[in-house]
């Protein structure tokens, strides 16, 4: 016998987990189905939560070695323990799913556990198990992307994944692709002893990001200490066995090979979609992600999509925001998400963050703007910190003076976004964020300054 149910949600990570509680709140009977042992989803499983637990851990370390000194801090006997390192990083990881079991459980969520195929509109199949309800959302979110000539043995030539679990700290690490996923779990590696290169086919880094706060962070990451090669198409790359050791070789085009004993995949990720009957169904997808309307439902009428699987930024905040969205279109009428603040913020130190248009973006737009940039070299907070890289960017438009974007590189910048998004999500003018009083000292002041600065009237620099 089949069991039935108002709402059921293939998927449980940030995407999934949290349209079932929305569901749930608005009185409906919800199923959720993953068909991994944890709740989470690729989030707190295997991608932001570890590498940030990782970033933390091994920025400690590095501090440790390396600025406590400055401070009047001697620790000249700082050892490294990695295994309890990673033991810690899981610790953090087990706790957070097993809070959002408790979360199911509290909002009386039934979890089914095991791999969901739609097998017709409203008809869920769980191996033998069939679930049945007026709505279904597919939340199954994305996998490392594959890059032909690349030969992931997910040991020396890894993805992501595997490369939060390094038992040794790698003598060489070369990373494929630069954008967040490279740049984090290059950071960690680096910080812990690595010697790093990031191979990247542009000629710079993270092409989402505004040119100008991109460069500038490469810079920074530079000097640190991690290699770039820049405008370099990787074209195989493999772990070769010499003798009783083993050696990975990078081949890129028109450049000396690169020998490493890890090599990193990282170059996007790809929709989850396999074995969810999206062919048998014939349900649209674009480029390998499924194709929505702005009710997030797909060309099948009660089977709705979110998240990684469809198309726009691949970011757990963004999935939430449309599993929020989606459900609430669905039971109540009304939802919305605002798709020009969402967020982005990649945590290297000192962060990156970034919301709304680039400068790059403007211009294509033919959009005219007034630029305002303050460094957070000037604000007393950051010299206390002994993080002074970096600076604030709001570009505001010349005529009406809204904010357009915010781009950010320095201490907290992902905190620091916060209060751009939010002046963003309210319409405010560069103005408003001027006019607004800044706690002193804090690294805020960079972003009041900022907005000053656009009118040319920054005070401290
Ligand atoms: P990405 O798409 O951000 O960057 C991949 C990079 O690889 C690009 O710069 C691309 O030009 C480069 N590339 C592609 N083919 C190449 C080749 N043959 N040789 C050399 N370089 C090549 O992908 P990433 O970093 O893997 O992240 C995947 C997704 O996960 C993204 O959507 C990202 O926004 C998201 N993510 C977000 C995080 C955050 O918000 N902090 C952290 C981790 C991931």
């Amino acid at each position: 016998m089949s069991q039935q149910f108002d709402l059921i949600v293939i998927g449980a990570g940030p995407g999934g987990y949290v349209a079932a509680i929305r569901a749930a709140q608005l009185g409906k009977n919800v199923a959720i189905i993953e068909r991994e042992p944890a709740l989470g989803g690729t989030c707190l499983n295997v991608g932001c939560i570890p590498s940030k637990a990782l970033l933390e851990s091994s920025e400690k370390y590095h501090e440790a070695k390396s600025t406590f000194e400055e401070h009047g801090i001697n620790a000249s006997s700082v050892k490294l323990d990695l295994a309890k390192m990673l033991a810690r990083k899981d610790k953090v990881v087990n706790e957070l799913t097993g809070g959002v079991a408790y979360l199911m459980k509290k909002n009386k969520i039934t979890h089914i556990a095991g791999e969901a195929t739609i097998t017709a509109p409203g008809k869920v199949s769980v191996g033998e198990q069939i679930v049945e309800a007026a709505a279904i959302l597919i939340a199954t979110g994305s996998k490392s992307a594959p890059l032909p000539g690349v030969e992931v043995d997910g040991e020396n030539v890894v993805t992501s994944t595997e490369a939060l679990n390094f038992e040794t700290v790698p003598e060489h690490l070369v990373v494929i692709g630069a954008g967040y996923i490279g740049l984090e779990l290059g950071s960690v590696w680096k910080r812990l002893g690595a010697n790093v290169t990031v191979v990247e086919y542009l000629d710079r880094i993270i092409p989402t990001m505004d040119a100008e706060i991109a460069k500038d962070a490469q810079r920074i990451l530079k000097k640190q200490g991690l290699n770039f090669q820049l405008s370099s198409k990787v074209l195989s790359a493999k772990a070769i066995k010499k003798g009783k050791k083993i050696q990975c070789v990078v081949e890129c085009e028109g450049k000396e090979p690169i020998t490493a004993d890890k090599v990193l995949l990282a170059v996007g990720r790809i929709p989850n979609t396999e074995n969810l009957g999206l062919e048998s169904l014939q349900i649209a997808t674009e480029r390998g992600r499924i194709t929505v309307d702005e009710n997030y439902q797909t060309n099948v009428p009660g089977i709705y999509a979110i998240g990684d699987v469809i198309a726009g930024p691949m970011l757990a905040h963004k999935a939430s925001e449309e599993g929020i969205a989606c459900v609430e279109k669905l039971y109540t009428g009304y939802g919305h998400v605002n798709y020009n603040t969402i967020p982005g913020v990649g945590y290297t130190n000192p962060e990156i963050a970034s919301v709304g248009k680039t400068e790059e973006q403007l211009k294509e737009a033919g959009i005219e703007y007034r630029k305002g940039s303050f460094p957070f070299s000037a604000i007393g907070r950051a010299k206390a910190l002994g993080q002074t890289e970096g600076k604030v960017k709001i570009l505001a438009d010349a005529k009406t003076d809204a904010v357009l974007g915010v781009h950010i590189v320095g201490p907290r910048a992902g905190d620091l976004i916060a209060e751009a998004v939010a002046a963003m999500e309210f319409g405010a003018s560069s103005e408003d964020i001027a006019r607004t009083c800044h706690a002193h000292p804090t690294l805020a002041e960079a972003v009041h300054e900022a907005a000053l600065a656009v009118d040319g009237r920054a005070i401290h620099f």
